[in-house]
C-alpha cells in the first residue's frame, strides 16, 4: 500500500511534460533532475557546497540521498573549522573551487585583487522554470516550445570576493541528455579576474571507466581510440584557436565493457570551437572527476563590477543501452535543437564543386562547363570554391580582399551566378573570410589587423595570417565586404573554411591585461559574423570548413548545419572518418562526396558505386569535373543521384547504427533504418579481398522483428532473423565476396512488407 502510494505521488509531480522535471526537495535540499531516461541529482550539502548525489539510470524522485555522500575526515584531508566530518577531498562536488580543501582539478579560479586566488561560494537561492534561455553571443541548444526541456539554475556566491556563479542545467523531454553551462558574475566593487571557467564537472563515485576519444590529423580526422583513466589524470585539448583535427571537442566515459549495443555511459558534447580541455582525475580514493571547457592555458578574463561571463554549453548525454542508443540521442538532440537553418531536418541539396577539378586554374567557361555536366546528371546546386577573389591564382595571394578576380569572371559572381541559375541549378560560394595574405590590399591597408606578437617573427600556416578577431572593426570590414558580393548576386549556399591555426595570439594595441582574452574574443567574432550574415542572408545553406574537418564540432553546427567532414575524400579512408564522427555528430552534418579516382590524397582507385555508397551517408555530392569520367560512370552518377534523392531523408535524418567496426574489421558495415522501421539501408564495406574467406553475418539493429523485409527486392526475412542471426553476405545472390577486389562497398536496401 505505502509504495502504492508513493507511485501516485511521483507521478503527479511529474505532471505536464509528463517524463521530464526537475523537482526540488526542500527537506532534503535536493534537486532531482529527470527525465524517462536519466537521474541527475545534485544537493545543497554541507557548507552551502553543491554536492553531486547520482548520475545514472532513472531512480525515485522522493529518496533522501545526501547522507549517502562521502563526507568522512581522514588523515592530510583538510575541513572547514575543524570539522571532522566533512572534507571537500572525499565529497562529490558540481563546480569545485580552488584553494578550500577540494585538490582535485578545480572547475574555475578567479584572482582577486589582493592577489588571493582561494575562492569558495555557498548556496543562495535558485530558479525552476520551462523552456531554456539563449547564451548571449554563444551557440546553445534551443526549445522550440518551452514544454520541451525544464531548465534550472542554481546561484551561488563567494561571500569574500563576490563572484556569483551561477550553475546553469536543461533536461530534455525526448533525449536522454541535460545542458550545463555556468555562469559568472562580479557582484562586488573590485576587480576580478577569471583565469579559468569551466562550463562543467561531474564527479563519479568510481573509476570504473574507460575513456573513448576522436582524434587525428588533416586528412584522417575523428578516429575512436580508447584510454584507461582508472588512475591519474586523462586530457585532451586544443590550443590551436580552434576546436581541432587533433582531438575532436567530444568525449565519452564509458563503462569497460559497454560497446555499440549494450552498457553505460556518458557523452561530453562541447558546443564550442576555440581552445578547450577536456579532462578527468581519478584520485587514490576512487573518485573520478571529468570537467570539461575553454581552455585555461593563456585565457584570463577580467570582470569589472557588474560584469558577468558566460561559459559555453556542454551537452551531456547518457545511456545504459550502449553507444549507438548514445550517439543517436546525440543525433537527435542536434538536429532538432541545435540546428538553426532554413535546411533544419529538410533534404541537403547534392551539389557539384569545382574544388579537385580545377583548384585555382579556372575561368567562366570551364566552370560552367563543368556546372552544365552536373545538371544533365542531376545535380542541383554548384559550388564554387577558391579563387574567384583579388589576386587569388594560388596560396601566396588574395585573403582579406573579398572582391572578384575579373580576369577569370568578366561578369562577376552576380553574373556567373545568374548563369548557373539559367542551367537550373543554384550557385553557391567558397570563403575563408578569417584570413588574409601578406600579398593583399587588405594586408596593406591594414598591416594591425593580425594577430601577431610585438617584435616576433610571423609564423605563417598555408602563406597566411589569421585576421584579428577580437577586434569587432575587422569583423565589420569582413562583414560588409561580403555582404556587398552576396547581396548582388544569387548565392544559396556558402562554405565557409578556416584554413590554419592560431599562433602568436596577440591582438595588437589592447592593453596587456586584456590578452588573455583573445582566443575566446577571437571565436565569439567569428559567431558574430556568423550571426550577422545568417540574419542578414536567412535562406543561405551555409557549410562550415577548415581543412576539412578540423572545426568539426557543436558550436559550428549551431551556425552551419553541414561541415566538410575531411580533405580526405578516399572513399576507404571516409568510411573511417564517417564512422568516427558518428559517434558525436548527426549523418546530416557530415560533408561527403565522390571524387575523382585513383583519389587525390591518397592515390587509391575505388569504382565510382564504391565512392557513391560511402558519400550517400552525408550531404552528398561530387567533387570532380563530370566531363572527365567514362560515360559508363556517368551514367552510374546519373543513377547515384535519381537514388540519392530517393533516399536522402533516411540517409540524413534516419537511425544510424554502426554494426561492425572499420578499425577493428575487414569487414565494415553501418545501417540506418526510417523511424517506421520500413525501410533501412545497409552499407558494408571491405579493406582486403581476402581468398576462400568464411561464413560472413552481420547482424542488423533496429529493425521492427515481426514484419518481413525484402532485401535489394529479394529474399522475404523477418527482421527477429536479420537481428538476431544476421544478414549473410555470400549467400547465393550475394555472392559478391569473390569477385571484388580489395575496398568494395555493398549496399542492401530492405524494405517492410505487410506481415504475413
Ligand atoms: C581547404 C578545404 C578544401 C578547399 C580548399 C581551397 O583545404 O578543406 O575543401 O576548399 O581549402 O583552398
Amino acid at each position: 500500500m505505502f509504495y502504492i502510494i508513493n507511485i501516485m505521488i511521483i507521478a503527479k509531480k511529474k505532471g505536464k511534460g509528463e517524463n521530464m522535471g526537475i523537482i526540488f526537495n526542500e527537506q532534503e535540499k535536493q534537486f532531482h533532475i529527470f527525465n524517462k531516461s536519466l537521474s541527475y541529482v545534485i544537493g545543497i550539502c554541507q557548507d552551502g557546497d553543491i554536492g553531486q548525489l547520482y548520475f545514472g539510470k532513472p531512480i525515485r524522485t522522493d529518496q533522501k540521498l545526501q547522507d549517502y555522500q562521502s563526507y568522512g575526515i581522514r588523515p592530510l584531508c583538510c575541513n572547514e573549522k575543524d570539522d571532522e566530518k566533512y572534507t571537500k577531498e572525499l565529497a562529490l562536488l558540481e563546480y569545485p573551487s580552488f584553494g578550500d580543501g577540494d585538490f582535485g582539478s578545480s572547475a574555475y579560479e578567479v584572482l582577486q585583487d589582493n592577489g588571493s586566488r582561494v575562492s569558495k561560494f555557498t548556496y543562495q537561492f535558485h530558479r525552476i522554470y520551462k523552456g531554456k534561455k539563449p547564451i548571449p553571443g554563444l551557440p546553445a541548444t534551443y526549445t522550440n516550445e518551452d514544454e520541451e526541456a525544464d531548465s534550472l539554475e542554481i546561484v551561488c556566491r563567494d561571500l569574500i570576493s563576490g563572484l556569483e556563479v551561477t550553475l546553469c542545467y536543461t533536461v530534455w523531454e525526448n533525449y536522454s541528455a541535460i545542458c550545463r553551462h555556468t555562469k559568472l558574475k562580479n557582484t562586488g566593487d573590485k576587480k576580478l579576474k577569471l583565469e579559468q571557467a569551466l562550463s562543467c564537472n561531474v564527479d563519479f563515485p568510481d573509476t570504473n571507466f574507460t575513456w573513448l576519444q576522436f582524434e587525428g590529423a588533416w586528412g584522417r580526422e575523428r578516429s575512436p581510440k580508447e584510454r584507461d583513466i582508472s588512475s591519474g589524470i586523462t586530457a585532451i585539448e586544443s590550443l590551436r584557436g580552434h576546436s581541432s583535427a587533433n582531438y575532436n571537442p567530444f568525449v565519452i566515459i564509458k563503462r569497460k565493457n559497454a560497446d555499440d549495443f549494450q552498457g553505460e555511459a556518458f557523452g561530453f558534447n562541447l558546443v564550442y570551437s576555440g581552445n578547450y580541455i577536456a579532462k578527468t582525475q581519478a584520485d587514490t580514493f576512487g573518485k573520478l572527476r571529468f570537467n570539461m571547457g575553454i581552455n585555461p592555458k593563456w585565457f584570463q578574463w577580467p570582470l569589472e563590477p557588474g560584469e558577468e561571463f558566460n561559459t559555453p554549453e556542454v551537452i551531456i548525454t547518457y545511456t545504459s543501452n550502449g553507444l549507438n542508443d548514445l550517439s543517436q540521442n546525440i543525433h537527435r538532440l542536434m538536429n532538432n535543437n541545435l540546428v538553426r537553418s532554413a535546411y533544419k531536418n529538410k533534404p541537403r541539396p547534392i551539389l557539384l564543386n569545382n574544388w579537385e577539378a580545377t583548384e585555382m586554374d579556372f575561368d567562366e567557361e570551364k566552370i560552367l562547363k563543368i556546372a552544365r555536366k552536373g545538371k544533365e546528371a542531376g545535380v542541383e546546386l554548384f559550388v564554387l570554391d577558391d579563387g574567384w577573389f583579388g589576386k587569388r591564382n594560388d596560396d601566396f595571394a588574395g585573403l582579406g580582399d573579398w572582391y572578384v578576380n575579373t580576369d577569370k569572371l568578366p561578369d562577376g559572381i552576380s553574373g556567373l551566378s545568374k548563369k548557373i541559375n539559367e542551367l537550373g541549378l543554384k550557385f553557391g560560394l567558397w570563403i575563408e573570410p578569417e584570413m588574409v595574405n601578406e600579398d593583399s590590399d587588405m594586408y596593406r591597408q591594414h598591416p594591425d589587423w593580425v594577430l601577431a606578437a610585438p617584435y616576433r617573427p610571423r609564423t605563417l600556416g598555408r602563406h597566411q595570417m589569421v585576421l584579428d578577431y577580437s577586434k569587432p572593426e575587422v569583423v565589420d570590414n569582413i562583414y560588409d565586404q561580403l555582404y556587398a558580393v552576396i547581396s548582388t548576386a544569387s548565392i544559396d549556399y556558402i562554405k565557409w573554411d578556416m584554413n590554419r591555426s592560431i599562433t602568436e595570439c596577440y591582438s595588437q594595441d589592447v592593453a596587456r591585461d586584456k590578452q588573455g582574452m583573445t582566443y575566446h574574443k577571437y571565436i565569439m567574432g567569428v559567431y558574430s559574423l556568423y550571426e550577422r550574415l545568417r540574419k542578414a542572408f536567412p535562406h543561405i545553406l551555409f557549410e562550415s570548413c577548415a581543412s576539412g574537418g578540423a572545426r568539426f564540432d557543436a558550436g559550428m553546427l549551431y551556425y552551419a548545419p553541414q561541415a566538410w567532414c575531411s580533405d580526405d575524400t578516399d572513399g576507404h579512408e571516409r568510411v573511417k572518418i564517417q564512422y568516427g564522427t558518428s559517434y558525436g555528430y548527426p549523418v546530416s552534418m557530415v560533408g561527403s562526396h565522390v571524387s575523382a579516382s585513383p583519389n587525390l590524397q591518397t592515390h587509391r582507385a575505388m569504382t565510382i558505386d564504391g565512392r557513391a555508397n560511402v558519400a550517400y551517408y552525408g550531404t552528398f555530392g561530387y567533387e570532380l569535373d563530370l566531363n572527365e569520367i567514362s560515360e559508363e560512370d556517368f551514367e552510374s552518377v546519373k543513377e547515384q543521384i535519381k537514388f540519392m534523392k530517393e533516399y536522402r531523408e533516411l540517409f540524413q535524418y534516419g537511425n544510424y547504427y554502426r554494426l561492425q567496426s572499420p578499425f577493428e574489421n575487414n569487414i565494415s558495415a553501418w545501417m540506418v533504418v526510417s523511424d517506421d522501421r520500413q525501410t533501412a539501408i545497409v552499407t558494408t564495406h571491405k579493406t582486403e579481398n581476402i581468398p576462400n574467406w568464411g561464413i560472413e553475418r552481420i547482424k542488423l539493429q533496429g529493425l521492427n522483428p515481426d514484419i518481413v523485409y525484402t532485401i535489394n527486392d529479394k529474399d522475404d526475412i523477418y527482421g527477429d532473423y536479420l537481428m538476431n542471426a544476421g544478414i549473410s553476405l555470400m549467400n547465393k545472390e550475394r555472392h559478391w565476396y569473390e569477385s571484388d577486389g580489395d575496398y568494395t562497398t555493398h549496399m542492401y536496401i530492405l524494405k517492410g512488407k505487410v506481415t504475413k
